[in-house]
């Protein structure tokens, strides 16, 4: 196979709506992923559905990175999906730090190298805050964090790195909270909202840097397309906000109030350490987008938020 583009983790909220585009457009998409069946059922129309974990280091897999024209890497497993406890906390950031090991490796290896590598990565790189006030706003040039968030994606994109030596173009996609009601934030705070029960997570004080869905992919594709797209970019829309904030404005496009924060003790009790990440935050601008002049087509989180409910994207 020749001049396709290989995406890991196609199967999550990201990836599902990247393939679709991608195979709309009419591109030849092969897929690595875990389950090929549930990927094929998932996302009809690809043109490989192949066997991939971020524990294999060899396999059938490395023989379609070569003559690919592009590699998008978003595979890693969910941070905020259960309790956190030492072994959740080893499998998210091996699942992250070995498989892109493995695929930059892959890449190292292939005679003929894909032309970019878009390699996921977070802004909690950044690391995380407890107030949107005292935050500063941060472009891709701010200062690493130190905790364990920050110590996945520095270590993720360190991996990704290695794949610069060989020319590839590489970019770092440091993506901040992704609104889609398929998943991730968003999707959970619906159905409190629909109860009449929704509020705040924790103080409501911590910044939320969100992106609508489409924007995230219009961001991947412009990374893709073109070759001005390089370094880290932070996949942000332009108008961060307090979590009370986010919270009034899903309140008032649901019809619904927004009076019953989520306390933090409750988040701590569900999640354990992971509870401390969930009511924190980042204020982060989508610096590098904006002097690329890329139009974002959700910046305001009213539309945004409208959008996705009316359209459930
Ligand atoms: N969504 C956000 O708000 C957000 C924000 C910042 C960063 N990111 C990062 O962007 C990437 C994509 O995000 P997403 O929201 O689309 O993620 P997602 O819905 O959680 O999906 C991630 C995908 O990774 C693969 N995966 C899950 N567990 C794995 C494991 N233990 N080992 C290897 N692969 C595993 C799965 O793909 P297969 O089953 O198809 O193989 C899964 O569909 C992730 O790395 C995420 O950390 C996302």
């Amino acid at each position: 196979m020749h001049d396709h583009i290989i995406i890991t983790g196609a199967t999550g909220v990201i990836g599902v709506e990247l393939a679709r585009q991608l195979i709309g457009r009419g591109d030849k998409v092969v897929l690595l992923v875990r389950s090929p069946e549930n990927a094929a059922r998932k996302i009809p129309g690809a043109a490989g559905y192949v066997k991939w974990d971020s524990d294999m280091e060899t396999g059938e897999w490395t023989g379609f990175i070569n003559g690919a024209k592009a590699v998008v890497h978003l595979a890693g497993k969910p941070l905020l999906e259960s309790r956190w406890n030492e072994a959740h906390k080893e499998d998210c950031y091996n699942s992250r730090i070995l498989g892109t090991r493995h695929i930059v490796s892959a890449i190292l290896a292939a005679t003929e190298k894909p032309k970019v590598f878009i390699s996921a990565s977070a802004i909690g790189y950044y690391g995380s805050f407890d107030r949107c006030e005292d935050t500063p706003a941060i472009i891709e040039s701010g200062a690493k964090g130190r905790d364990f968030l920050a110590k996945i994606c520095i270590d993720w994109e360190k991996e990704a790195l290695e794949a610069e030596k060989t020319g590839v173009r590489l970019v770092l996609l440091r993506t901040g909270i992704v609104l889609s009601t398929k998943g991730g934030m968003l999707q959970k705070m619906l159905a409190p909202f629909n109860f009449f029960l929704g509020g705040p997570i924790g103080s409501g004080l911590q910044c939320i840097s969100w992106i609508h869905i489409d924007d995230e992919i219009a961001c991947i594709l412009q990374s893709l397309d073109n070759s001005s797209y390089e370094g880290p970019v932070n996949a942000v829309s332009p108008e961060p906000v307090s979590m009370k904030d986010f919270s009034s404005r899903l309140g008032e496009v649901l019809g619904r109030p927004s009076l019953l924060p989520v306390p933090k003790f409750a988040v701590q009790l569900l999640m354990g350490e992971g509870g401390e990440y969930a009511v924190k935050g980042q204020k982060v601008k989508p610096g590098f987008l904006q002097t690329q002049g890329f139009v974002f087509r959700y910046p305001k989180l009213a539309e945004a938020l409208a959008d996705l409910v009316k359209n459930k994207k």
